[in-house]
């Protein structure tokens, strides 16, 4: 998943997209690259390595023009390398491109080409530029051009292309997110709001297989099959100050203390949603569908479900969602748990879903996102944009909205209280010095994180919080399941940590405790009560058995934060990893 960007209009373009790319570093950050167009002349500066990095060598914002179009790469064709780097070009030069997703088919589009082409890179993006080019040449008309080339890629794609004979900005979108942020003689189009927010807040939200064509005073959309669309231009929600790092050195950081005020600011603001879904829930076979973090979530909704409303629910891993097609018809619902609402893996399930009518509900947090324009019934985490690769706040926004789900169809369950949850979520920020402790202890080491019943899924969110910052392997089970296997792993000092507050596994918990130490297991262990089996305890408020997961989550983000820091690791921009994995 890559980040695009473009601009038109009458400011001096790269210093917008420059400001744009750095807002999506998120979505990718193997290379960059900016081109604008002055006087006639493609002006051009890409580099392997971070926008921000490659900004101090190249200095975007001496590239003069006002219309031009950037990219934040993460590479899925061809190697991170700077002839790799976006924007690529046609032979003739006259035409540039950013491309965020996959042409599937674009080793057999090289056949499309008539004459031949100097193909300089490995990506699957160049031959798109080479194929408009020869479109153009044909027809000297870049609608009729681009209209021609669309329908000849296959994949999920969405891609800008800059065109120096007209000057205008062209942007396709195809199962890959692109927007349009709307101003007064001016145009930005991208992947993600947050590049433009600072600018503008009218938007204009592509779907799938529509085109449009930019000039400074004009936008022109139409669809793959040339029909004209009308859209409408929408205010969104979010504010600059949302997406500031508040003066955290990291956006991670930032954001594991907005929960002092996220997990308050989902509560209730899905009411009216939630009364319309309670029926579609109790009468209907349901599916949750989650990936990473999301995932983890789903899998607590199973478990509180099954106890409180007596339902059993599938959990399935977006990735293997076509292991089960054959489950779904007009009776199932499915709850979709997404935060960026573009994984493509949860996007194809609902392609699948809808093809058998199944209803959709979306758990999610970015608005206007494609998940929410295919779902039937969309509820909004509230919790603000969340920048930071790992997931953090959208995690306990998650388990709120579930809490919520559980609470509209069985009216024991524990309602969340914004004062206990301001004061516990501040009493376990205080558990710095502490956490800081615990990764001397890890130190480089493999990690086990165990649990029982509702702390299980939340000892595979920590584990995949330190494998997502931390680069150490860390693995996150049931600790039932230890002695059928892994706990030949447990060796004198194997730090283990395990999450044990005093619900109704706590008992049997301790008992398996006591088996790992009894092999020199090093006991780390999050909970509201200690024990003399724990070589540390970290403390957690006492609270209800249901809501521990919303509160032991946190210690674990500030862990992987901390042994981020303490091993020089970026904890915002992770290697390898991407904020929503836009590619299958
Ligand atoms: C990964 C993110 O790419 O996708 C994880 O790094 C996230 O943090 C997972 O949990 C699923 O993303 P989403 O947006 O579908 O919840």
């Amino acid at each position: 998943m890559c980040g695009i960007i473009g601009y038109i209009g009458y400011r001096n373009a790269s210093s917008l997209l420059l400001n744009g790319l750095k807002r999506m570093v998120y979505r990718g950050y193997d290379s960059a690259g900016i081109t604008c167009l002055n006087n006639d002349t493609f002006v051009t500066k890409k580099d392997v390595g971070q926008i921000i990095d490659i900004n101090k060598k190249l200095n975007f914002s001496s590239i003069k023009g006002n219309v031009g179009i950037g990219h934040t790469r993460w590479a899925t064709h061809g190697k991170v390398s700077k002839i790799n780097t976006h924007p690529h070009f046609s032979c003739d030069g006259n035409i540039g491109i950013v491309h965020n997703g996959i042409v599937e088919n674009f080793q057999n589009i090289d056949k499309l080409l008539t004459s031949s082409h100097n193909i300089l890179s490995e990506t699957d993006t160049e031959i798109i530029c080479h194929l408009f080019e020869e479109y153009y040449n044909k027809y000297n008309d870049e609608k009729k051009a681009v209209l021609k080339l669309v329908n000849k890629l296959e994949g999920a794609f969405s891609f800008v292309l800059i065109n120096k004979h007209t000057g205008n900005l062209i942007g396709v979108r195809k199962d890959a997110p692109l927007i349009l942020g709307v101003g007064h003689d001016e145009y930005f189009i991208a992947s993600d709001i947050l590049s433009f927010i600072d600018y503008t807040d009218n938007v204009i939200f592509l779907d799938n297989y529509e085109i449009v064509i930019l000039n400074k005073n004009k936008h022109d959309i139409f669809d793959f099959k040339n029909n004209i669309v009308e859209k409408q231009i929408v205010k969104v929600a979010w504010e600059i100050g949302q997406i500031s790092k508040k003066g955290f050195e990291h956006y991670t950081l930032k954001e594991i203390y907005d929960q002092k005020n996220s997990i308050i600011n989902s509560i209730n603001k899905n009411k009216a949603v939630l009364k319309q879904i309670s029926s579609l829930i109790k009468n209907n076979k349901v599916f949750i569908v989650g990936s990473g973090s999301s995932y983890h979530v789903a899998l607590i909704a199973k478990i509180l479900l099954a106890k409180y409303v007596k339902i059993n629910v599938e959990v399935i891993l977006s990735s293997e969602f076509n292991q089960y097609l054959g489950l779904f018809d007009n009776n199932t619902v499915a709850i979709i748990i997404s935060q960026s609402g573009e994984t493509a893996d949860i996007l194809e399930s609902v392609k699948e879903l809808k093809k058998q009518k199944s209803k959709i509900i979306s758990i999610v947090n970015a608005f206007g996102s494609s998940l929410v324009r295919e779902s039937d019934y969309n509820l909004y985490l509230n919790c603000g944009p969340e920048i930071g690769v790992a997931a953090t706040k959208s995690f306990t926004s998650q388990l709120v909205i579930i809490y919520e789900i559980i609470s509209t169809l069985c009216v024991d369950f524990p309602l969340i209280k914004n004062n206990f949850i301001k004061k516990s979520v501040n009493e376990i920020l205080n558990l710095e010095t502490k956490i800081k402790d615990v990764i001397n202890i890890i130190n480089q080491k493999d990690v086990y994180l165990l649990g029982k019943g509702l702390n299980q899924p939340i000892a595979l969110e920590g584990a995949l919080k330190l494998k997502e910052l931390s680069y150490i392997h860390a693995e996150g089970m049931s600790i039932g399941e230890l002695k059928h296997g892994s706990l030949a792993l447990i060796d004198n000092g194997t730090p283990v940590l395990i999450l044990n507050p005093e619900d109704e596994n706590y008992k049997s918990t301790l008992n398996n405790i006591s088996e790992i130490k009894s092999r020199g297991g090093y006991i780390i262990c999050i909970s509201n009560k200690n024990d003399k089996l724990y070589d540390v305890f970290l403390p957690i408020p006492k609270t209800h058995d249901s809501l521990y997961p919303l509160l032991e989550v946190i210690p674990l983000q500030m862990l992987a934060y901390f042994y981020a820091l303490n091993n020089q690791l970026d904890p915002d921009f992770p290697r390898n990893l991407a904020k929503s994995v836009t590619v299958k």
